[in-house]
């Protein structure tokens, strides 16, 4: 069951830099610009949310006009309405994704609503999507655990991602927002989803706060899940979800992928210089313990 393939989403400029205290818009470029160097096929490049509520993201549209695209790479961005979705495809978004939770009270911290409200609010962002022939990615947050309620049924995280999907999203991620769950507890949400969305079409998207989400994604990959949300330098966090940080790091990912044979299409030493860069450039810690153990000085 474990693929021979897996398609990496980075989310490092958006998930990444969305929760860094001060990021200058060179630095959002910049970053883009050298993943796209890489090889990686997706990167989530931007957020088009209110710059009142997450303004690390602002200009989005002045971000996306800037990029130097590579072809073959899809520059997605995150879009919680149907002014976010008309703003990022008016600025080139080549895909969005909007986003969605499995717990009310996230929900409600995360973007002022309630999860049946998202979803009403997604229908006139999938409908136009479908009419421009723009793909959607659904988010679900909190699929192993939420900041405010705690533990979260895998059932409740099932009928979100299929309403997600019976609405036109083309790929669920689950996040894991705030990095709780263990491998077992992945398997049984991941299994729990797949009875109603097919397997290929899920993706994880697990944060490493409890330093899980490697073992969780290797757990996973032996049902046969083959997208892969992931942070160059482990870069991340949810500015909603108090204590989650970064993703799990792509250049750990790639190490793993690399030692279990699977094709990712990414070039790793570049994908290490860009993550030791960027931690640079923003004064942290690399929180990839790769590209750490492969710097010239250790
Ligand atoms: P609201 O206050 O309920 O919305 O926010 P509103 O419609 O009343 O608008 C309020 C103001 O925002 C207005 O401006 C709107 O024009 C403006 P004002 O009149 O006050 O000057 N506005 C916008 N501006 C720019 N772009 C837009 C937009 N929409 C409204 N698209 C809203 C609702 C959804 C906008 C807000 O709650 C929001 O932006 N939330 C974003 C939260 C966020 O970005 N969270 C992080 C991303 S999710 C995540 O990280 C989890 C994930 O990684 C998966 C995981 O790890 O689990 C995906
Ligand atoms: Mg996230």
């Amino acid at each position: 069951m474990r693929p021979h393939r897996v398609k990496i989403v980075e989310v490092g400029p958006r998930d990444g830099l969305q929760n860094e205290p001060e990021v200058s818009f060179d630095d959002r470029l910049w970053l883009v610009n050298a993943l796209s160097d890489t090889g990686l096929s997706h990167i989530e490049a931007a957020s088009f949310v209110s710059p009142k509520w997450v303004p690390q993201m602002a200009d989005a549209d002045k971000l996306m006009g800037q990029i130097e695209r590579r072809a073959g790479t899809t520059y997605a961005a995150l879009t919680p309405n149907l002014k976010g979705f008309e703003a990022a495809i008016a600025a080139g978004a080549d895909e969005v994704a909007v986003f969605a939770a499995a717990s009310e009270s996230f929900s409600h911290k995360n973007i002022n609503c309630s999860i049946i409200e998202s979803i009403e609010r997604f229908e006139p962002i999938l409908a136009a999507a479908r009419a421009e022939n723009i793909r959607v990615r659904g988010y679900v947050s909190c699929t192993l655990g939420c900041p405010y309620e705690g533990t979260i049924a895998p059932a409740k995280v099932a009928e979100v991602s299929q309403v997600l999907f019976e609405s036109g999203c083309y790929e669920i991620s689950l996040g894991d927002t705030i990095g709780t769950g263990t491998p077992d507890k992945a398997v049984a949400m991941v299994e729990a989803v797949a009875a109603r969305v097919p397997m290929g079409l899920l993706a994880l998207h697990f944060h490493d706060t409890y330093g899980q989400a490697l073992a969780n994604v290797a757990a996973c990959l032996e049902l046969g899940v083959s997208t892969i949300d992931s942070s160059v330098a482990g870069l991340g966090g949810c500015p909603y979800a108090r204590g989650a940080s970064g993703n799990l790091a792509t250049e750990d990912l790639l190490y793993m992928l690399n030692g279990l044979g699977i094709d990712h299409g990414v070039d790793l030493a570049k994908l290490i210089q860009v993550g030791n860069q960027i931690s640079d450039r923003l004064g942290r810690i690399n929180g990839s313990k790769v590209g750490l153990a492969s710097k010239p000085s250790c």
